[in-house]
């Protein structure tokens, strides 16, 4: 059997945080990408635009449900790592449909593992030690806090209130027991909301930027008091980095920023920043189009991340506050405005139809 090659194989690398570690990856460390994504509406190969003609880099259309597909990879690339990225991610649509979830996130994962496991008890001890299955995952799945209640650390309990983070809580417990049953050497991270290029504009951040500039509403659900605990997307990059590198294995990794804002404030930081940047033409505040809505069903209300495992253990920290990252990412989606129209046409918009029409 050929030794283990210097490749990864990453799941899910045409969407958001996917695009992006694929994007830092070649550009931070340099060996090679496999790339294997389903193109889900929320996969977009617009994202990888730069790196289209980069020898490094190997795009696949596929499922990672798809046996045949993952072992044919496997076999002939022989990654040292696979990354799982891949995933249904917006809660709202998880609302509306759960079933997509269930398949990629529960039996999709399943697959993957499956076929990983098949591939990795195939190797030489050294190679078997060597070698690292990184899932990505949530803090939503530890549910939601109260406001005085400590931040989620890696021995909190599981308790997830959607259909999409109870889903990512069963991918999370199949990695942990192929680790623990077949000794699969694992990694997990559960990370808080991420920002930053390339996210797809269901999400807050990008929906309110890209609705200011086009003169739309701007929803807040219930009362916009909710808190998350932002990260930059290229601090959770680094962070996927470090954990894969100097990770145990077997363990799990709290990710955050220590960026608790309201919903509301972080609204208002985006108009803030909108009003300086790209003045409106009558002079009003992007403010005034702020528009609540009803409530998201089941809406968690505060996740906070005790980030102190991953620090002490791998000397990982966020590089970018919230003030220094949302500057960086109001500046990307100004500058930027092709990939926003094109993203911004066909099923996005039929997306938008549905959800705002409660
Ligand atoms: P995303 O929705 O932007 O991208 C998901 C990608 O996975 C898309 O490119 C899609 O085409 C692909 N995909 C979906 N189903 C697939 C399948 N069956 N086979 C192969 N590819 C498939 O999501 P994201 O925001 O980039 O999130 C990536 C991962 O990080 C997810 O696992 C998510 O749960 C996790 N995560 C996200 C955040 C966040 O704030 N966005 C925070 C923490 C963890
Ligand atoms: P979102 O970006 O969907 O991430 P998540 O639900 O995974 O945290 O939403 C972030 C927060 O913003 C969440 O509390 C829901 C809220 N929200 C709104 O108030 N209005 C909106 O239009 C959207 C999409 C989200």
């Amino acid at each position: 059997m050929s030794k283990l090659s210097k490749k990864i194989l990453v799941t899910g690398g045409a969407g958001f945080i996917g695009s992006n570690f694929v994007l830092d990856w070649l550009s931070k460390v340099g060996t090679p990408v496999i790339n294997l994504d389903k193109l889900t509406y929320a996969g977009n190969l617009e994202n990888l635009a730069s790196i289209a003609h980069d020898k490094r880099h190997d795009f696949v259309q596929g499922d990672i449900g798809d046996r045949a597909l993952v072992k044919g990879l496997l076999a002939e690339h022989r990654p040292c790592a696979v990354l799982n990225f891949a995933a249904e991610s917006h809660v709202d649509r998880s609302i509306h449909g759960p079933e997509d979830f269930i398949q990629t996130n529960v039996v999709g994962t399943f697959h993957l593992l499956e076929e990983v496991r098949s591939y990795w008890s195939t190797m030489a001890t050294e190679e078997q030690s060597r070698f690292r299955f990184l899932h990505v995952s949530t803090d939503e799945v530890y549910g939601s806090l109260g406001a005085a209640d400590p931040a989620f650390n890696e021995t909190t309990s599981y308790a997830p209130n959607s259909p999409y983070s109870a889903s990512k809580a069963a991918s999370d417990h199949l990695v942990r027991a192929y680790h623990h049953t077949y000794g699969l050497p694992v990694l997990t991270t559960n990370c808080s909301n991420n920002y930053g290029p390339y996210h797809f504009p269901e999400k807050l951040i990008p929906l309110i930027l890209l609705n200011a500039l086009a003169g739309k509403p701007l929803p807040i659900y219930g009362d916009g008091q909710q808190i998350r605990d932002w990260l930059y997307v290229l601090d959770h990059c680094s962070a996927i980095r470090a954990v894969l590198e100097k990770g145990r294995v077997g363990e799990t990794y709290n990710v955050g920023g220590c960026n608790e804002k309201t919903n509301l404030d972080v609204v208002h930081t985006l108009c803030d920043i909108l009003d300086h940047e790209r003045p409106k033409a009558d002079g009003h505040s992007y403010r005034k189009q702020i528009m609540y809505v009803q409530d998201r069903p089941g809406h968690d209300r505060r996740y906070a991340i005790d980030a102190g495992k991953i620090e002490k253990e791998l000397g990982w920290r966020p590089e970018h506050t919230f003030e220094t990252g949302i500057r960086k990412t109001v500046r990307w989606y100004l500058d930027n405005q092709i990939w926003v129209a094109n993203v911004t046409s066909g099923a996005y918009r039929d997306w938008v139809a549905k959800n705002y029409a409660r």
